[in-house]
């Protein structure tokens, strides 16, 4: 397969751009604001992790790059996706969805419902280099059991016309990886990959993405609720709240001294070895419903931080450092208070 080398710094290596990004829901209850001005990006050989509560607007978000809202209900209302450059959202439905396949791949949670149940794993893969690379029958069942070595599924040759549920979930997952990789994509969107799975196989399957993601340079948005497999893989991580970007910072900094009291209570709410014995901290409260998103900081209700301009005043994203960003009117304070 072909390995790909560093790109120049800058600009040029920029592969995803999202810009005040927003999506709605049209409901019977009223709208759902599920994505309300997201913007992070993504650069060449870089793993981003997009983490936050469950319904904070992260697979929405994901859904809107790959241009697969569930719509109606679901609706993208401004801002902009760029992929190198160009906005994917005003461009024509064909390039689009060649670019989808091609440039931008994937992975889903539940492997299961994303495989082809009737179809067995080896030709799914070679389907892909049939339609893609026009690649002969013989040609394309050898691709796939090669890719199926690369993804580390024993006995590849043997398992190449195995069906999907023949596999394991840690196996099917590997299958999932195989298939978004197949094309060599730039950009690989993992949707909490490793969720369904135990925890020592979650290690194993996170571990491979990692490994693939580092050897093609590929950019790598990672969603998912672990912080720990954040500090294992991400390079930079994006906080994400009721629909917004919270907090970006390059990984360890974050875990330092986090910009947002949203931030440091997700810290705090982890169980840590060097403070056994200390009771956890609980962020109270639950999120807002996004019908119904709190004036101001969304996340008033439950900061311990909260002053009146925050009941008010929308905090815009502040610029707490280069490639540092925390929307929080208080964010020196919270810095200084991680000292
Ligand atoms: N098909 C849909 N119809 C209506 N509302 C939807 C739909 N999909 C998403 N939503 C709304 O968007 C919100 C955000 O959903 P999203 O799936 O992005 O959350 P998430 O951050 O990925 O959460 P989780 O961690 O549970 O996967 C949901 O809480 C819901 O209100
Ligand atoms: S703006 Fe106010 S309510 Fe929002 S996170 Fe900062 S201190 Fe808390
Ligand atoms: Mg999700």
């Amino acid at each position: 397969m072909r390995r790909h080398t560093a790109g120049p710094a800058g600009p040029a290596r920029r592969l995803l751009e999202i810009r005040d990004l927003h999506v709605e829901f049209r409901t019977r209850d009223g709208v759902a604001k599920a994505v309300n001005g997201v913007s992070y990006s993504v650069d060449a050989g870089e793993t981003l992790a997009v983490l936050g509560e469950s319904g904070s607007g992260k697979s929405v978000t994901a859904q809107a790059v790959m241009g697969i809202v569930d719509s109606p209900p679901g609706y993208v209302t401004g801002g902009e996706v760029r992929f190198r450059g160009r906005d994917l959202l005003t461009m024509g439905a064909e390039e689009r969805r060649r670019l989808r396949g091609a440039k931008i791949a994937m992975i889903f949670q539940d492997a299961l419902s994303s495989l082809n149940p009737v179809l067995s794993v080896g030709a799914q893969l070679a389907e892909l280099f049939r339609v893609h690379d026009r690649m002969s029958r013989a040609d394309s069942r050898a691709k796939a059991v090669e890719l199926m070595e690369r993804v580390r599924i024993p006995a590849a040759k043997e398992r190449v016309g195995d069906y999907p549920h023949q596999f394991s979930g840690g196996m099917r997952q590997r299958i999932m990886i195989a298939m978004a990789l197949a094309l060599e994509p730039d950009l690989i969107i993992a949707d909490e990959p490793t969720t369904a799975l135990d925890v020592t196989v979650q290690a194993q399957v996170m571990d491979l993405l990692a490994e693939l993601q580092r050897e093609y340079n590929m950019g790598l948005v990672l969603i998912t609720h672990d912080l720990g497999v954040v500090a294992d893989v991400a390079d930079r991580i994006a906080v994400m709240y009721a629909g917004r970007v919270v907090e970006t910072a390059p990984v360890r900094e974050l875990y330092k001294r986090p910009a947002h009291p949203y931030t440091r209570g997700l810290l705090d709410s982890v169980p840590r070895l060097d403070r056994k014995g200390r009771q956890l901290y609980a962020i109270k409260g639950l999120p807002p419903s996004l019908t119904a998103v709190p004036a101001g900081c969304p996340f008033h209700p439950r900061c311990p931080r909260a002053q009146d301009i925050c009941r008010t005043d929308r905090p815009p994203p502040a610029a707490v450092a280069p490639g540092r960003t925390s929307a929080c009117h208080f964010w020196k304070e919270t810095l200084d208070a991680n000292r």
